[in-house]
């Protein structure tokens, strides 16, 4: 049997107390750690529903339509850059309220039908509510960025309560990732000297992915048709 996997946000936190920092500090500390494992349960609830739909078609139809599933729980000094950024108030509560990606989860597909099997398996279980659904596939945006976007409330089950709790899960081909992980590490490096040609040219690397994603989409349909 697997080992329990223990919270990394708990285990580095573990034994803070009032005896070696200020009480405030404390109490920032230990919203922030329930925050934290509130988030992951969340990713686990969404990630075991994606795993098991993978599972299934293994079985069912002989193929993976999820080549690979990714996540992550926002940082502190992440979330408090997007507030502050927002001119929103800074605290764990006020991230909760207004941030709908502290939990993210990347599913990668292989083929582009697979990102919309994926998500409508997903939004139909009774348990999941929409609450944002951005299709940056069919609505391109300006800079070549491809992706399916969805904000989803899933229940986390805790020893008194039930939480309902907003996951961001972004949707993607292989091949789509591929460009988006490029063009985030690049375009973060240029900060300011993000020149015409230099976004000329990913968009064209990003129009050129995507009719690439077209044809292998094709491909497969005509050789699973046979
Ligand atoms: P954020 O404040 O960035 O969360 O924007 P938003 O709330 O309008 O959401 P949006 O759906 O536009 O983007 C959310 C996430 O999608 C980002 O944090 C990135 O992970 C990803 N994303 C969106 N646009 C791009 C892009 O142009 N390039 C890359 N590489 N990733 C993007
Ligand atoms: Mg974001």
């Amino acid at each position: 049997m697997k080992k329990l996997e223990r919270s990394k946000t708990s285990y580095f936190f573990s034994g803070v107390s009032g005896e070696v920092l200020p009480a405030d500090m404390v109490s920032i500390i230990n919203s922030y750690v329930e925050t934290e494992n509130l988030y992951s349960s969340a990713i686990r609830e969404i990630t075991t529903k994606l795993e098991n739909l993978n599972d299934e078609f293994k079985y069912t139809k002989d193929r993976n339509p999820i080549h690979q599933i990714n996540s992550r729980v926002k940082t502190p000094l992440s979330i408090f850059r997007k507030l502050q950024h927002r001119g929103l108030e800074l605290s764990v509560q006020s991230a909760r309220e207004n941030l709908t990606d502290i939990a993210g989860v990347r599913v990668i597909c292989s083929y582009i039908d697979d990102i919309y099997l994926i998500a409508d398996l997903l939004t139909s279980q009774d348990d999941i509510v929409v609450i944002r659904r951005t299709d940056y596939i069919k609505d391109t945006k300006p800079n070549g960025y491809r992706s399916l976007h969805l904000i989803v409330s899933v229940p986390v089950f805790l020893s008194n309560r039930k939480e309902l709790v907003n996951v961001e899960v972004q949707i993607r081909t292989i091949a789509m990732d591929f460009w988006a992980s490029l063009e985030h590490e690049l375009t973060y490096k240029l900060t300011d000297r993000k020149t015409e040609s230099v976004l000329k040219e990913l968009k064209e690397c990003a129009d050129v992915i995507a009719e690439t994603d077209i044809r292998m989409q094709n491909l497969y349909n005509n050789i699973a048709r046979h």
